[in-house]
């Protein structure tokens, strides 16, 4: 495991999300009350980008079909609705997140996603 810059805290107020491309990781950065999560950046359903969702009270809801994440533990809380269908989707890969100073720091693997 590394410790990678992402970003500095002002980036991302509390309630902000972003997504960061770093070192062949595609992940997805927020502000919870002043508490920062990171999981993976695309959806585990179909890999829509879950930046551009919305997140509410720590639960990142994905743009496409509506699945539900928890980004302080990556579980999908509800899967995808098409149509009438209610599906399943698997957790969300999450990683560490330490503040250095005003760095936001990720814990990543020695190895790209
Ligand atoms: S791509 Fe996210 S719910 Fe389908």
């Amino acid at each position: 495991m590394v410790l990678v810059k992402v970003a500095v805290s002002s980036d991302l107020p509390p309630g902000g999300m972003k997504r960061y491309s770093v070192n062949g990781h595609e992940l997805v950065v927020a502000n919870v009350e002043g508490t920062y999560f990171a999981i993976a950046g695309n959806c585990t359903h179909a890999g829509a980008d879950l930046s551009k969702g919305t997140l509410e009270g720590g639960v990142v809801t994905c743009p496409r079909h509506g699945s539900k994440f928890d980004i302080r533990t990556g579980k999908a809380i509800s899967g995808p609705r098409i149509g009438f269908l209610k599906l399943k989707t698997g957790d969300a890969k999450t990683y560490g997140v330490k503040v250095e100073g005003n760095d936001l720091m990720v814990d990543l693997p020695d190895n790209p996603a």
